[in-house]
């Protein structure tokens, strides 16, 4: 398929579909979060094809902490697996991890490993890849304003996001949900205000280059407006 001819600085991903990928199969909702992980190399690397500059993924959410404890235990393994097997072949392929979301309760190995894989991919350029771990919309906001409070700051549109977790990136482009669902599920709240929203019933484990591609010839057909008319566009800019 050929490229198409708008591509977005920062795509945006909800990982949907693993636990119903797995049941299909009989098999336990680990197996389709295992696989969930491939997918996301494969994206990861399709990305870097594509000269996307930033990647964020959703892999942990505020709110997942209630799912079954065995379910819990089991992503936070397969999180240590992923971060000691994966960041030396992504330091290798040029991308700059970022871990973002709440790390007071995560435990210390888990800390450590994401100060590790941070330090050691910063200087990377090729993508920028944050993982959204214990993660939600809502958290960001509250600590960026706790933020500006504790420094005596005015709180305002500039100063709140430039505060935020992801400060680092411009908003996304494109928001991407697989797995069928059509809700935003408390991710990235602030910084989806002009995002293109694209949903597929494609489940997470799936999702592979080619399903990007189809994502990416639906966003290319997309005018953004940014609440100006077409009319407008025809003359004016863009924001940066
Ligand atoms: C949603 O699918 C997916 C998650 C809650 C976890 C996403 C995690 C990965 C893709 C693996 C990468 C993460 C780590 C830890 C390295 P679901 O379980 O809600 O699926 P369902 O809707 O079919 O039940």
């Amino acid at each position: 398929m050929a490229l198409p001819a708008v591509v977005p600085r920062h795509i945006a991903i909800v990982m949907d579909g693993n636990g119903r990928w797995a049941s299909k199969r009989f098999l336990p909702r680990i197996a389709g979060h295992q696989q969930g992980v491939e997918a996301l190399k494969r994206i990861v690397r399709a990305c870097a094809k594509h000269k996307i500059a930033v990647l964020t993924v959703f892999a942990f959410s505020s709110e997942n902490w209630s799912r079954p404890a065995e379910e819990v235990s089991g992503l936070m393994e397969l999180l240590a697996m992923a971060l000691s097997k994966e960041v030396s072949q992504l330091k290798r392929d040029g991308v700059q991890l970022h871990f973002v979301g709440a790390r007071e309760t995560l435990s210390d190995r888990v800390k450590h490993g994401f100060d590790s894989a941070e330090a050691s991919t910063a200087e990377n350029t090729t993508l920028v890849l944050n993982v959204c771990f214990n993660y939600g919309g809502r958290w960001d906001m509250v600590q960026a304003a706790k933020r500006l409070v504790h420094a005596g700051l005015a709180i305002n549109e500039d100063s709140l996001a430039r505060s935020m977790a992801l400060a680092h990136c411009p908003d996304p482009d494109l928001i991407i949900r697989t797995g069928g669902e059509t809700r935003i599920s408390n991710f990235l709240l602030w910084q989806a205000a002009y995002s293109e929203l694209y949903f597929c019933d494609v489940l997470w484990p799936d999702f592979d280059e080619g399903e990007l591609d189809i994502a990416l010839q639906a966003y290319a057909s997309r005018e953004r407006r940014f609440g100006k008319t077409s009319d407008q566009l025809a003359v004016g800019t863009l924001p940066a």
